[in-house]
Order: C-alpha cells, then sequence, then structure tokens
C-alpha cells in the first residue's frame, strides 16, 4: 500500500481529472460506494474459486459478528447500489464510473499492489454489442487522451449459459486426460472451476491449456453473432483489436464478451494489463435483482500513472511568483501581497519564515516560480515593483496594485 505525495499527486489528480471528462461526454455519472461490503457479494458474484476471493480479499469479522471485506473490485458493489437503489424503476440504460481504492492480498511487485486504485465504468441496461463497443471506444479515448501509445486490446468471447456449458465439458475432458502435467493448484481447479486453469500462471499449465479446446468453437449462434458484430462496429470506429482465445479474465462473473487493455511497456514488468473488462448480463439476477445486462471495465491507475511517469510530462499548476521582502520591515506587506494575489487566483509563494533575501531566492528557485518580486521600502512607498523573470531576461515594470493583470498579460500566466 503507497503513499501518494506532492510530487507523485499531481499525475494522479491529472489522470483523475481527464477519466472524469473524458466519462461524463459519453454520459457516464460518478458513483461512490463504501470501501467494506458483506463478503458474500464477492463470493456470489466474483466466485469462490478465484484467487480474489479465495485468497486476496481482506475478510474480517466486525462488532455485529458480521463478515466483511475491503473491497478487491468494484462491479460488484456498483451492482448492489444499482439493486438496492432500485435504479431500473427510473431509467432503462444506466452508465456509471467511479475512481477509487480496491484492495487485494497480492504479492507485491511493480505495478501490483495490496491497496491500489481503479477508474471504472459499468454500463447497465443494453444487451446490445453496441454498448460493448461504445465502452471500449470510451477507454480507448482515454488512452488516447492520456497520450499512451502501444497498448493493445484483447477481446474474446465466452459464450453464455446455453452454450459455455458444452465447452466446460471439453475442457474438463481434455484437462482430465493431462491431469498428471498440470500444478496442483490446478488439478484442484479443473474439478471446481475449470477456466480458471486458462488463467494460471505457471508456463506448463499455459501451454497445456493453449493447446486445449477453443472457447470460440463453442459459441452458440447468439454467441457468434453478438461477437461477430462487435468486431465490426469496432472496426467501424477504427479501434484495433486482436482476437484471443485464451482470453478468460480472473473474475467468474463474465458472459459473452471480455476485453483487455494491454501495454508493452518495460516499466510495468508483467502487470502490464492497463485496464480490463466485459459483459455480465446473468449477474445482477444472480444477486437477487432484476434481470439487466451489464457490461463494464476498471483499469488500474497506479498503472497508468507509472506509463504517465515514463513520458517524462510534468503536471499540476507552476508557481506563477515568488514574493520575496528586502527587509523585516516589509514581510506583513509580502504577506498580504501574496494574500490578495491568491486570492486574485495566482499561484503564489511565500517564504513566511522570512530570513535573508538570498535564502528566499534559494528558495524561489526551489519552487520553480516563474517570476519573482522582491518587496522592499523602497516598492511599498512607491507602488511599483519589477517581475524578474527566473529563467532570465529584463526586469518587468509593475505597479503593485495591478501584479495580476501584469502577469496574466504575460505568455502562459495562469
Ligand atoms: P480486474 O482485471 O481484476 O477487473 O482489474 C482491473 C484492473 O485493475 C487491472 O487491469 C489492473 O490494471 C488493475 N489491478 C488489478 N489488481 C491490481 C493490483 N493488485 N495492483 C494494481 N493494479 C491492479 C476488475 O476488477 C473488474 N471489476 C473489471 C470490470 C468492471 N469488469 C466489468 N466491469
Amino acid at each position: 500500500m503507497n503513499d501518494l505525495l506532492p510530487g507523485d499527486i499531481e499525475t494522479w489528480q491529472h489522470v483523475e481529472k481527464l477519466a472524469r471528462d473524458m466519462f461524463g461526454r459519453f454520459g457516464y455519472g460518478e458513483i461512490r460506494t463504501p470501501m467494506v461490503e458483506d463478503t458474500a457479494l464477492f463470493v456470489r458474484s466474483v466466485g469462490e474459486e478465484t484467487d480474489i476471493v479465495g485468497k486476496e480479499m481482506y475478510t474480517f469479522e466486525d462488532k455485529g459478528g458480521r463478515s466483511l471485506s475491503l473491497r478487491p473490485e468494484g462491479t460488484a458493489p456498483s451492482a448492489r447500489a444499482y439493486i438496492e437503489h432500485s435504479i431500473l424503476n427510473q431509467e432503462p440504460v444506466t452508465r456509471w464510473f467511479y475512481i477509487g481504492p480496491m484492495f487485494r492480498y497480492e504479492r507485491m511487485k511493480t505495478g501490483r499492489y495490496r491497496q491500489f486504485f481503479q477508474i471504472g465504468a459499468e454500463a447497465y441496461g443494453a444487451k446490445e454489442p453496441a454498448q460493448d463497443a461504445e465502452i471500449m471506444d470510451m477507454v480507448a479515448q482515454f488512452l488516447s487522451a492520456l497520450g499512451l501509445k502501444d497498448v493493445t486490446l484483447n477481446l474474446n468471447s465466452l459464450g453464455d449459459e446455453a452454450c459455455r456449458p458444452a465447452y466446460h465439458a471439453k475442457l474438463v475432458e481434455y484437462l482430465q486426460a493431462h491431469r498428471a502435467e498440470v500444478c496442483a493448484e490446478c488439478q484442484a481447479r479443473m474439478d471446481r472451476n475449470p477456466l480458471r486453469v486458462l488463467d494460471c500462471k505457471n508456463e506448463k499449465c499455459q501451454a497445456i491449456a493453449a493447446a486445449g479446446p477453443n472457447v470460440l468453437d463453442f459459441l452458440c449462434e447468439p454467441c457468434r453473432a453478438h461477437f461477430g458484430d462487435l468486431q465490426r462496429k469496432l472496426t467501424a470506429l477504427g479501434i484495433p483489436f486482436v482476437v484471443n482465445s485464451r482470453l478468460v479474465r480472473g473474475l467468474d462473473y463474465y458472459t459473452r464478451t471480455v476485453f483487455e487493455f494491454v501495454a508493452a511497456h518495460p516499466a510495468l514488468g508483467t502487470a502490464s494489463t492497463v485496464g480490463g473488462g466485459g459483459r455480465y448480463d446473468t449477474m445482477m439476477k444472480g444477486l437477487g435483482g432484476p434481470d439487466v445486462p451489464a457490461v463494464g471495465f476498471a483499469m488500474g491507475l497506479d498503472r497508468l500513472v507509472l506509463l504517465l511517469k515514463e513520458t517524462g510530462q510534468a503536471f499540476g499548476a507552476p508557481v506563477d511568483l515568488f514574493v520575496a521582502v528586502a527587509d523585516e520591515g516589509s514581510h506583513d506587506a509580502g504577506l498580504a501581497l501574496a494574500s490578495r494575489l491568491r486570492r486574485e487566483g495566482l499561484h503564489v509563494a511565500f517564504d513566511t519564515r522570512g530570513g535573508s533575501l538570498k535564502s528566499q531566492m534559494k528558495r524561489a528557485d526551489k519552487t520553480g516560480a516563474r517570476f519573482t518580486l522582491v518587496l522592499g521600502e523602497a516598492e511599498r512607498s512607491s507602488g511599483k515593483a519589477n517581475l524578474k523573470p527566473m529563467a532570465g531576461g529584463d526586469p518587468i515594470p509593475v505597479a503593485l496594485d495591478a501584479v495580476a493583470q501584469a502577469l496574466r498579460a504575460l505568455p502562459s500566466a495562469s
């Protein structure tokens, strides 16, 4: 779990702001759900046999004897809120997004943390492939607005309750024939939840899974049509994708479409998936809610920030002006000037400790301020001062009561 401090936080805020702007454009409204939920919510949706629920949840008993868990993801809490607030009675299609911390007791490495942040979105009420395409378009536009390149969209369909059982049966039959070759964990998985064998990290298990039955060969006609239409729509939108029939994702609730955006960047090491999601048309009903189709995704904010840092871009508002004082007697006037300019909307730094002009100028350098104004007795009595460009150049004379206007008139002042 990481502390986020100034210096880094500006990049986080930049990503969050861009997400809010972009998702707003697509008609998504922000939701904030509690950080803890009933453990049963995740067991029933994400699935008992998944790594997330089986091994990674922070689960505890509260003083009322209830089993609660820190949320490991945001889809189940959103669905719970959708059901609890009877949203279907209010509108047929609902688009929500969330930004917040999630918790998984995972093995730490670059890009993988135990508290991490997700930016996620869920669209309820539309079963059509256009909804899947629209949500992938939103992610693609968001990643491109961030300036992230070399991100590949992987796409697959896992079928639905009509066709998946046949695939399951075939997969189990195939895996049973290779029982001795897979890891002990996969031996258990193949009995309880065979799809999970496909995302085992063990190389041998991966090779065996790769040579097994292909889920796409088992799709029923409606699922095949849905998947085909989705691909046509993505192509029409100009969104490149790769069909990857081994993509199953680590959560049990998916039906039909699943997808992942994968970045090929060494900064992420093996944690290269920046976001993933899919359709989950049966989850809401399974949780006791209405029969509402849904599709969504979540991106790892920590990973996006890691990638963005690699681009060397600077975020956050620059300091417009450093107000320095030439003598102790001008300190109060300096404090008042800084206060007024801030009220007028400028980013102003001021050394509240006072001290020598030399030490204040050092401080001004550190803040990266664009200009410094030195206030002394002469300036106070004349009402005039100079703006000294910190990058070099001639001082610019200003009236003390028109500093904000003068700074704004200069190129790239805020
Ligand atoms: P997920 O694939 O488990 O999906 O997580 C989504 C993203 O969260 C991952 O692609 C990754 O970028 C990030 N992430 C996951 N675990 C960690 C971690 N330990 N440290 C850092 N980043 C991490 C879901 O959570 C689904 N709820 C997505 C979804 C929404 N499906 C439908 N709607």
